[in-house]
């Protein structure tokens, strides 16, 4: 893992060089305005000596554009800001990709007014996670998630992505991007998998290097990081894919050359690839976390690695970090971090550092350090030199490119070379003239093909295909392939239509999640959607082609028995013609698998060919001799072991539990039925309790394994209902508007439901209110303890 100092041989041109201190040319920009500083006056050295420690401390912190307002950026010049996955321009998380425009201008306009103190005018950039294309805004290409583009194999497809991306991110006025993410997931029941590309280390070294080559351009060659390019991001340094039992922002343990061997084997191609950036993980590694651990983000990073940019901090991670809270903390600067990412906190932050800095708990050479390495991102991003305002600059503006046909086709040729096909028992590629019917909800659902991190945090939700200007959903590419083939498609999301078709393919897979939503504690595919549909087609004798979306390998045992042919399409995003390519056979199925994909549900790690199902690498070509596999073992503990004792809780439904407004399904408690709105709040932990806002008469209903004899809320009233509020349970309707009223504005408490006044407690649970009201709940649990007592709010 040791290597040798990149910045000894780097004082060429572009970033490896400006960060390494030598005297090069930044990339020219393009533009007419006349520079903003003057040329000699503007090194990073010579702006940073008339600087105020308060103006050095603003370049620091990375508040949300959530939480702060362009006179907020003119007020107190903030270095860099961030959209975090919930935000989007002007209050509006779906906001229209003029809008981000209009705001970047609005933030560059604020961050360079003219200062009358005598102090530099240093202009801000914005960051977003383009993670899988510039998906936060609508309209934009959406490209497959990581993991498909692991099983492409295809490192000049990914730089290509990363081009297309970078210049869409400029469209929009953005400057830098929290990609790629080079976790080697070694968990697959972490929610994050999906944004890695493999299990196996070489595959993200590689794939991780081309991103961010085609995102910045290449260290030493015209063009580094100018025009059309944005910073990259490596994240999240390091043993993010690597924490126990694949918990988000857990602790990774074990022996340190051996951790490092796995989850720090990305970043040394990274650096030599002049990435911008790393970010700071979350977790921890052998108990201490990363955000505070000197030995490895500065001795390791820098020394060793030979990092020379900027380290940033993740989402309020600093505030983890042991007698640290958000808006106080200099243990991460002392432990090597540049930027604080603060999304809310910010005033805090500032005051607190500013503070220790006069009052040398931190020395003005550590600061004046970080300082300097984002002075000199600046730099090598060519905004110190005469930049001009975001919509003015090279790919400002252009709507033509956001979402343009070519980055699509792109797109689409990534979704067809990541296909893996499992199973065929001859029936692809699909013949031409054959009558075909395409079942399931996900078939024509471009928000669950697109998955997490896509237009908002967690992806699906309330999102429609209109909040997807220009994408095809998977359904529309069968329909347009079985057109050009002289076939006939029908789309039946139920699988009904009426005459029998020559053969049906059943589209399904996992709802949308993002980090630690996505968590699981087993890798059972549950939804049985898919495979009762694959079953009735066996049944009328009509042969299946299963299409499943997934992050992650899952224990899908039951639907490869049900299907005759059974391909994994992953997350491909907002172009699923791509699907219907390798389907119909336009496309020849290269994708191969970069995770080993388990044979049983349970879920332990599984990173090698043992008790492996599908080892690394397979994958079925059209050529491949007709494959039938044996029928596979179809039992599973975790698929009937849970007790149902937790209905709700850290922001999750139970493994059994439903939660459905009306018809309308509402995957992990969170979207938008008739009448009821269900949005992800904080108490404990980011997004890990809802508010429900209930129309008049509307109502919601949970429903699950019948255990417990009683239920235990945990709510939260901040303004009393104004009509009858009921809750039904076990067949009984009890009115609980007296207790949700004594409860407003009392802070969390806990709600207990007994047999007692609720009769019998039964699997179901139903709110409904007859006027408008809204409350939060944090957990519902079913408790045998509680069955004799009274009802108590
Ligand atoms: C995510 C953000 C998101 C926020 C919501 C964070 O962990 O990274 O992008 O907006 O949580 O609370
Ligand atoms: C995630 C990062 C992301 C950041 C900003 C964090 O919660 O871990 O991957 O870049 O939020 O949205």
């Amino acid at each position: 893992m040791k290597r040798q100092w990149l910045g000894r041989l780097a004082c060429g041109a572009g970033l490896a060089a400006l960060l390494a201190g030598c005297a090069a040319t930044p990339p020219v920009q393009s533009g007419s305005a006349a520079p903003l500083v003057s040329p000699t006056a503007n090194s990073p050295e010579a702006l940073l000596a008339r600087m105020s420690v308060e103006r050095k401390v603003a370049q620091i912190i990375q508040p949300d554009i959530g939480s702060i307002t362009p006179a907020d950026v003119r007020e107190y010049r903030f270095g860099t800001i961030l959209n975090g996955g919930n935000s989007g321009p002007f209050g509006n998380d779906k906001g229209p990709a003029t809008d981000w425009l209009k705001l970047a201008d609005e933030y560059w306009e604020a961050s360079t007014a003219p200062l009358a103190d005598g102090e530099p005018v240093i202009p801000a950039i914005w960051a977003t996670d383009a993670v899988h294309g510039h998906a936060n805004v609508p309209g934009a290409t959406v490209f497959p998630h990581n993991i498909a583009l692991g099983a492409t194999g295809d490192a000049d497809l990914i730089r290509r992505i990363g081009v297309a991306t970078a210049v869409e991110i400029e469209v929009t006025g953005l400057d830098w991007t929290f990609a790629p993410t080079v976790a080697v997931a070694r968990d697959d029941r972490w929610g994050r998998t999906y944004e890695s590309y493999s299990e196996n280390p070489a595959l993200v070294t590689k794939l991780g290097a081309a991103m961010i080559e085609g995102l910045q351009g290449r260290p030493g060659e015209p063009g580094y990081l100018g025009p059309g390019k944005v910073a990259a991001t490596a994240k999240h340094y390091f043993g993010d894919g690597g924490t126990a039992q694949g918990v988000d922002q857990g602790d990774v343990n074990g022996d340190i050359n051996e951790l490092m061997s796995i989850h720090a084997a990305p970043y040394p191609a990274a650096i030599d690839a002049g990435v911008a950036s790393v970010m700071a993980s979350f977790n921890s590694i052998n108990g201490v976390k990363m955000h505070g651990n000197k030995p490895l983000l500065t001795d390791e990073l820098r020394g060793n690695l030979g990092f020379k940019g900027v380290v940033v901090g993740d989402w309020n991670a600093h505030g983890q970090i042991p007698g640290c809270s958000n808006g106080d903390c200099p243990q991460a600067l002392m432990a090597g971090l540049d930027i604080y990412m603060v999304p809310e906190d910010w005033k805090a932050l500032y005051a607190s550092l500013v503070r220790q800095v006069k009052d040398g708990t931190i020395p003005m050479a550590r600061l004046d350090e970080a300082v300097l390495r984002v002075l000199r991102m600046k730099q090598a991003l060519g905004i110190l030199d005469g930049e001009v305002k975001p919509s003015a600059r090279a790919n400002g503006g252009k709507w033509n490119l956001l979402g343009s046909p070519e980055h699509r086709a792109l797109a689409r040729e990534a979704v067809a070379k990541s296909q893996v096909i499992f199973k065929n028992a001859g029936i692809l590629p699909l013949k031409a003239g054959a009558r075909i019917e395409v079942a399931g909800r996900a078939a024509d659902n471009i928000p669950q093909q697109a998955g997490g991190w896509s237009v908002t945090w967690q992806g699906g939700g309330d999102l429609t295909a209109a909040d997807f200007p220009g994408a095809t959903s998977i359904w529309s590419g069968i329909a347009a392939a079985a057109k050009a083939a002289g076939s006939e498609a029908v789309l039946a999301p139920e699988g009904n239509a009426t005459s029998k078709p020559d053969v049906a393919i059943v589209v399904f897979g996992e709802q949308p999640y993002a980090e630690f939503v996505g968590d699981r504690k087993d890798l059972a595919f549950r939804d049985e959607e898919g495979l009762n549909l694959l079953k009735s087609y066996r049944a009328r004798g009509v042969p299946t082609v299963a299409v499943f979306l997934s992050g992650r390998p899952l224990w899908v045992n039951r639907e490869l028995n049900a299907a005759d042919a059974f391909v994994a399409s992953w997350l491909p995003g907002s172009e699923g013609a791509g699907v219907a390519d390798v389907l119909f056979g336009a496309a020849q199925p290269s994708g191969r698998l970069s995770f080993s994909w388990p044979k049983t549900c349970e879920g332990a790690p599984l990173n090698g060919p043992e008790g492996a199902l599908f080892p690394l690498g397979y994958g079925l070509g059209f050529a491949a001799p007709r494959i039938t596999l044996p029928p596979l073992d179809e039992t599973c503990a975790a698929l009937t072991h849970d007790t149902g004792a937790v209905w709700f809780a850290s922001g999750k439904l139970g493994a059994r539990v439903q939660a459905v407004a009306d018809n309308a399904l509402l995957p992990d408690l969170r979207g938008n039925g008739n009448g009821i709105v269900v949005t992800g709040v904080d108490r404990k932990a980011q997004e890990d309790a809802r508010r429900i806002a209930f129309g008049p008469g509307a109502k919601i209903t949970l429903s699950g394994p019948e255990s417990g004899a009683a239920w235990r809320i945990a709510y939260q009233v901040n303004a009393r209902p104004a009509g009858p509020v009921t809750v039904t349970a076990g067949g009984k309707a009890v009115d609980i508007t007296l207790g949700l009223s004594v409860a407003e504005g009392k802070g969390w408490r806990e709600m207990v439901l007994t047999p007692a006044c609720l009769g019998s407690a039964g699997g179901k649970l139903t709110f409904a209110s007859t006027a408008p009201f809204a409350f939060q709940i944090s957990e519902i649990t079913r408790d045998e303890a509680a069955a004799g007592a009274e009802c108590s709010f």
